[in-house]
């Protein structure tokens, strides 16, 4: 055991898709499976109240998610595998670190300013307009879920860096004024994999409605890929990877000659069609049996909490133990005679 952990966590806000996989799921299980690597995994359910705020909707999200990371392979015999509201140390950990964070580092958080930004193109007086503190202090909480575990390494898609940027400093600063007690997190990024893109041109987001979901039947996950956004170009006309996000899906896919060849085919004229079923083909390959897994495990509900319960003992017993010391090292302790 080299004693590393690598933590990550998908947001409870709809149904995972293909970035979700691609970008944090994926890596994560690959890290899991590594002996000398102890592995958290969550249900990020607290983020899900930032973004969603339709009940049924987070609550069949937390199934969906629970049975994705299964499906895909999570054994939660050897991963501590927990839903974040279980776990109450977490949410005392974060207003202790709310109160050591700069409130000018939260000021540059992208998805904050993504919102200002939209608040004065729109026009309006009050730049602020509709942000709630969730969203602003959205990279607190996100800290203290890593820091909670004083996890080594995060892999998550590359929309997090600034995150994982954020949760380095707000452990650097508490390590400096109390105690040392807080591991620099990393994110974890997988080189061959971008942010991918979505039916509607912006990121792929359980957010946006603009998903291909994970574990939809063959005839849907076509219908889907069907829609990614090409342009007019014939069959037979030469075609760049970049003129779709098609492209970075597949190689998301593929392996590194696939991608070439690919990239070949396109620029012989394959036909735009053609490459949808392509790649509805690569995927299928890669999640069929992932699928069936899923479904089975969906059809289970009680299967599936009994084990996020399980996990949650472990996570508990592991984060009492941290939080105890965060906790003697900002002065909250008990009387003593
Ligand atoms: P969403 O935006 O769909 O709600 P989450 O916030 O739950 O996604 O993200 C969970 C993980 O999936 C994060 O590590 C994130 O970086 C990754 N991820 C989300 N969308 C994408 C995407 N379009 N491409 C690659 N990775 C993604
Ligand atoms: N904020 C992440 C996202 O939107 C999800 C998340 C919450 C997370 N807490 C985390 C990811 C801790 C990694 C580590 O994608």
């Amino acid at each position: 055991m080299t004693g590393k952990r690598v933590l990550t966590g998908v947001t409870t806000t709809g149904i995972p898709h293909l970035g979700n996989y691609v970008g944090a799921i994926r890596p994560a299980i690959a890290a899991a499976a590594n002996p000398e690597m102890e592995s958290f995994f969550f249900l990020a359910d607290y983020h899900g109240l930032i973004k969603c705020h339709d009940p049924n909707r987070i609550h069949e999200s937390t199934q969906a998610v629970a049975a994705t990371w299964l499906a895909c392979g999570l054994d939660p015999e050897r991963t501590t595998f927990y839903r974040q509201s279980d776990i109450p140390e977490i949410q005392e950990l974060n207003w202790i670190l709310t109160c050591i964070t700069a409130k000018g580092l939260m000021n540059r958080a992208h998805a904050y300013k993504a919102a200002v930004q939209e608040n004065i193109d729109n026009g309006l007086a009050d730049e602020d307009h509709a942000v709630e503190m969730g969203l602003y202090s959205y990279p607190i909480l996100m800290a203290a879920d890593i820091l909670m575990f004083n996890a080594h390494y995060v892999p998550v898609g590359r929309d997090q860096i600034q995150h994982l940027e954020m949760a380095r400093d707000i452990a650097g600063r508490f390590n400096h004024r109390f105690k040392n007690l807080f591991t620099l997190p990393e994110a974890q990024i997988d080189d061959k994999v971008e942010t991918l893109v979505g039916l509607d041109g912006r990121k792929m987001s359980k957010s946006y409605g603009n998903t291909i979901a994970l574990f939809d039947d063959e005839k849907k996950l076509q219908k889907s890929v069907n829609k990614i956004i090409t342009n007019l170009k014939e069959p037979g006309e030469p075609k760049l990877p970049d003129e779709s996000p098609l492209f970075e899906i597949y190689k998301a896919f593929a392996n590194e000659n696939e991608a070439v060849e690919f990239t070949q085919k396109l620029a012989e004229g394959l036909a735009w069609g053609d490459a949808k079923k392509m790649l509805a083909a690569k995927i299928n390959a890669e999640l069929a049996d992932k699928r069936d897994r899923y479904w089975a495990l969906m059809s289970h509900p009680a299967e599936i909490e009994a084990i996020l319960q399980a996990g949650a003992q472990k996570a508990r017993a592991r984060a009492r133990v941290l939080l105890d010391e965060v906790r003697d090292a900002v002065g909250i302790r008990r009387l003593r005679g």
